[in-house]
């Protein structure tokens, strides 16, 4: 049955809330990406969005809650994660943290590790759906498993729209990057996933943050298969400064770019910003067959670009 088409009034966020608390699963959208959203604490609804997405292995899911001060229920906070939950959320920021003992949240979303991964959207429709679900709400990136993230409601229903109960439909989002995935469970904070939060923002209030040596955060055992998480079809060539036949550009900046097949945007004037919100949906435009290949310019490395360049470098990567 194709997924219902809600909208983001009451009504239909307080029919998303309904299904979600019966274990329906949920797309909803947040300032980073849509979420395919499940109860977080019923095992089944975990066990569910695995199955929709058709992710070949349990990784650990993010859950979602409406305020910061509900995370002291579900994980053991230092003083270092209370000063960048204070600062960061409602925001495009997830933190790993030790999980409390009886904290709800299904073991499946945790994948068997010992910590928890948790998230205050500001998005206000992600907001009002959390408020009335009342239970933390796990949601991965709500496309199947290897592909794209979606940043509107249609790309949600061209991945999933067979597969889950309801579409709540936000608009595009307003960032288009996950969120950054950073890891205060240990001695030292760890950038697990650059994301919609620059690192600098959080080494600035942090100090000195590590950085993963994984392909994926807690994943990291097939690396090959990780790398290409984020994949159009077509292949990709970073760094590209020549085009070579048939291939379609992925354009950052205004220099002239002639000799490809088509030419997309990021960002005309070279703002990280723009070009985070047009990034999966500028790939999932130009990923046709029409084209050899997509050819990407270059793109500096700093603020939200390191997020950017993440996923153009997984989704270039040689696929097994
Ligand atoms: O912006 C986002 O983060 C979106 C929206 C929907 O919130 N969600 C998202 O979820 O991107 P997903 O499942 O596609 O990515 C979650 C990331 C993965 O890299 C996963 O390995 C990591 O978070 N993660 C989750 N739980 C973890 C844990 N306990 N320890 C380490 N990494 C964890
Ligand atoms: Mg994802």
């Amino acid at each position: 049955m194709p997924a219902i088409a809600l909208t983001a009034g009451p009504d239909d966020i307080a029919e998303a809330a309904r299904l979600l608390r019966r274990g329906e699963l949920v797309a909803f959208p947040t300032e980073t990406v849509y979420g395919l959203g499940g109860d977080a604490t019923d095992g089944r609804a975990v066990a569910a969005i695995f199955a929709a997405k058709g992710r070949p292995r349990f990784n650990p899911l993010i859950s979602h809650l409406a305020e910061a001060a509900a995370v002291a229920e579900l994980a053991e906070l230092d003083g270092r994660a209370r000063e960048v939950a204070a600062r960061f959320w409602p925001g495009p920021l997830t933190l790993v943290l030790p999980r409390r003992s009886d904290c709800p949240i299904a073991l499946l979303a945790s994948a068997g590790l010992d910590t928890v991964a948790l998230r205050v959207p500001a998005h206000p429709v992600a907001q009002a759906l959390l408020k009335a679900v009342g239970r933390p709400v796990a949601a991965p990136s709500a496309n199947r498993s290897g592909r794209i993230s979606p940043t509107t409601a249609a790309h949600v229903r061209a991945e999933l729209g067979d597969r889950i109960a309801a579409i709540l439909d936000g608009g595009a989002c307003r960032i288009g990057l996950e969120s950054t995935v950073l890891d205060l469970s240990g001695e030292r904070p760890i950038l697990l996933r650059p994301g919609g939060l620059p690192i600098e923002t959080l080494a600035a209030v942090l100090g000195p943050i590590d950085r993963s040596q994984r392909a994926d955060a807690a994943a990291p055992r097939s690396p090959g298969m990780l790398e290409s998480h984020y994949a159009p079809l077509l292949s990709l060539r970073l760094e590209a400064s020549a085009p070579r036949p048939g291939e379609a550009l992925l354009a950052f900046g205004d220099a002239a770019a002639p000799g490809y097949a088509e030419t997309l945007w990021l960002s005309r004037s070279g703002d990280l910003a723009e070009a985070a919100v047009n990034l999966f949906a500028a790939l999932r435009a130009l990923d046709r067959p029409e084209f050899s290949g997509i050819a990407v310019t270059p793109i500096p490395e700093h603020g939200l670009g390191a997020a950017i360049n993440d996923r153009l470098r997984r989704a270039a990567a040689p696929r097994g």
